[in-house]
């Protein structure tokens, strides 16, 4: 089987990390985003990848290339010339994707869930019509994607409306698709979305049925939704995979996934919810709590930190306090005593003063 990851997109509502890096290779839970996704197509049997990217991927080849023997998958890049939307990539990897006549996963790279692939197929395979949409809750359908029901066949869609100004309900597309290689006909090879050009098309012809995913689902595009995902991630990881979490002395409250690499002080106090990277060095008395501690980098003694993205190489002083969403770029060196709440700081930047308010630190 085969599955196409769209990449596009500069991610710029995750900045300032994404100043130093693609948004899929972010970590997510001490793993590069779109591993996720990669590891879940080959879980579901997936060989042949394609990646649908409209920048120069060398940075991404090179980082991705060395998992392919780990997955046993084959990844290519489909580099787009100009944007091709979210629809134009599949026209533009065609010949990958219809190499036979399996059935092609197609996701969103921004999103994470528990990835339930296998049932979203066998659901895919028992309706016989060309596409299944994997759909979940939301209470702001607004920013998505929404998905109403045929009232006479189950699961069928009546109507697919992106971004709806006025509400026609809560049931949302997840960025997570199954499509028989057919569904490729209806793609033109220009710029063109999947949600605001194909779904319409498969919906008129009554072929294009949803599957509601069980467990949790976010998009985790933007830093306060990150946080949100990083929660329910943790939350799914002390379910099924508890032996994957810390059980240190310092842990309060559960969820903490810590880098064996990482070297925590005396008498600090971590939890719910952290996650702390490779090399991170964290001093003594230490207290954080729902936040991402990015790889290489510094909390002094007695630091504050919580909602915060700590970035790579980044050293938070003595006593400092982050709160509210505070995101950290690459090499951030706040200082002893500073207190910060919500500041996105961009990278290199030298934080000497406190941040009370929520701004970009340019
Ligand atoms: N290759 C490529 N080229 N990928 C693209 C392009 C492009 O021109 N434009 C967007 N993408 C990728 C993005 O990187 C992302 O992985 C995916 O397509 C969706 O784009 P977003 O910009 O993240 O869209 P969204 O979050 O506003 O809405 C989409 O996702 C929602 C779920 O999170 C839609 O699919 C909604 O219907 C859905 O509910
Ligand atoms: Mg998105």
């Amino acid at each position: 089987m085969k599955g196409l990851i769209l990449v596009g997109g500069y991610g710029t509502r995750l900045r300032p990390l994404t100043l130093s890096i693609p948004k899929p290779l972010v970590e997510f839970a001490n793993k590069p985003m779109i591993l996720h996704q990669i590891k879940a197509l080959a879980d579901v049997g997936c060989t042949e990848i394609v990646l649908a990217v409209n920048y120069k991927p060398e940075v991404m080849v090179g980082t991705l290339k060395q998992y392919e023997k780990q997955y046993g998958v084959h990844i290519t890049f489909s580099v787009e010339d100009e944007p091709l939307g979210t629809a134009g990539p599949l026209k533009l990897a065609e010949d990958v994707l219809k190499k036979d006549d399996s059935p092609i996963f197609v996701l969103n790279s921004d999103v994470i869930c528990e990835y339930p692939l296998k049932e979203l197929l066998d659901f895919h395979l028992s309706h016989g019509g060309e596409a299944t949409i994997a759909a979940t809750k939301v209470d702001e359908p607004s920013k998505y994607g929404v998905i109403v029901y045929d009232r006479d066949v189950p699961n069928r869609i009546d109507r697919f409306v992106e971004k709806p100004v006025e509400f026609v309900g809560n049931r949302i597309n997840a960025g997570i698709y199954v499509l028989n290689p057919s569904v490729l006909d209806l793609i033109e090879m220009r710029p063109t979305s999947i949600e605001s050009e194909t779904f319409p098309l498969l919906v008129e012809k009554k072929q294009l049925f949803s599957y509601d995913l069980p467990g949790y689902w976010m998009d985790v595009g933007q830093p306060k939704d990150f946080l949100v995902g990083m929660c329910l991630y943790l939350t799914g990881l002390s379910k099924k995979q508890p032996e994957l979490l810390t059980k240190a002395d310092y842990v309060y409250g559960g969820n903490v996934l810590v880098d064996p690499t990482a070297k925590i002080g005396k008498n600090c106090k971590i939890g719910p919810n952290v996650v702390i990277g490779p090399n991170v060095v964290v001093g003594d008395g230490v207290r954080i709590q729902r936040s991402t501690i990015l790889k290489n980098s510094e909390i002094k003694d007695h630091a504050w930190v919580k909602s915060t993205i700590v970035g790579w190489n980044s050293t938070v002083g003595k006593w400092a306090r982050l709160e509210g969403v505070t995101v950290l770029g690459e090499d951030v060196n706040v200082k002893d005593e500073i207190y910060i709440n919500g500041g996105k700081v961009l990278p290199h930047k030298s934080i000497k003063n406190n941040v009370e308010t929520p701004q970009i630190i340019m």
